[in-house]
């Protein structure tokens, strides 16, 4: 993908401002106060505010271009899991920037792609971004981006010959059921059609037990699924391994 793309980042800038504008605040205050007891407080909730910046600091580089540029390769593992045969039309859920659906139409010279989000206020993402994404990678003509809720999907069933998502899922507030959405992406997806779902799979709280939600996978009468740790499939840092970040993170790659 070309430099001039405009990636976004999966860590959000206004949370690194706010924590780190805060640290350097609570800072001021350890350094400017005289009375013993507020500077033992400050100087230990600067330490702990220290750190909790520290930590999405380091994510949002290694997820940058410029750092180890984590996002590019998940989305090339995405697309590429999705194997080489042609596909007329293609999904992705929860676009963001769209960098993923363009990934599609650039393996995929005869596939429509649709890039599909909510663009909700909470992220740094935007439609018109993915619109200036598709024409600096001329493929505009391909590619239309939609506004649209993953958990009632506005495509008649077995619509899409190819789905992917990732990292949205567990985003979806319209939907409490997590496992809901990964069917509604199933609903429109056709039979014999493939997909690739990155998502926090094994993090209890959105999905269950890792074994309980293989099993329902299993009951989706699917053709083919495979469902692993991402860490399984990409190398990670032992940092980005850590379940605050990447360690609950699966994949699911299949076929209806
Ligand atoms: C962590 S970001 C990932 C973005 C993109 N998939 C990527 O990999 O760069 C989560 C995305 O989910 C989108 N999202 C959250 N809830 C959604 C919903 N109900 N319907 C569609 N998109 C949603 C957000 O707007 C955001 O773009």
């Amino acid at each position: 993908m070309t430099e001039n793309i405009q990636y976004g980042n999966w860590i959000r800038k206004k949370m690194l401002l706010i924590l780190g504008l805060s640290a350097l605040g609570l800072a001021i205050l350890f350094l400017v106060s005289l009375n013993l007891y507020l500077k033992t407080i400050t100087g230990i909730l600067f330490v702990v505010l220290l750190i909790s910046f520290s930590f999405p600091l380091y994510a949002y580089y290694a997820f940058s271009p410029r750092g180890g540029n984590l996002q590019e390769q998940v989305y090339t593992l995405i697309v590429d899991s999705l194997g080489k045969q042609p596909l007329e039309n293609a999904l992705d859920i929860g676009t963001g920037n769209g960098v993923l659906a363009l990934k599609l139409a650039q393996k995929y010279p005869a596939a429509q792609v649709i890039g599909l989000d909510y663009w909700g206020k909470n992220w740094e993402y935007s439609q018109s971004i993915c619109e200036t994404n598709a024409r600096t990678v001329k493929v505009a003509d391909r590619v239309r981006f939609v506004k649209g809720d993953a958990a009632s999907l506005e495509f008649n069933d077995a619509a899409i010959a190819a789905v992917v998502s990732n990292l949205t899922f567990h985003e979806v507030k319209s939907a409490p059921q997590k496992r809901a959405v990964v069917q509604e992406a199933l609903r429109v997806l056709r039979p014999g059609g493939r997909f690739v779902f990155v998502d926090y799979f094994f993090d209890n709280q959105y999905y269950g037990q890792a074994a309980e939600f293989e099993t329902f996978l299993h009951s989706l009468g699917l053709a083919q699924i495979e469902f692993k740790h991402l860490s399984e499939v990409l190398p990670l840092s032992r940092l980005l391994r850590h379940p605050k970040f990447f360690g609950k993170v699966g994949i699911i790659v299949g076929q209806k």
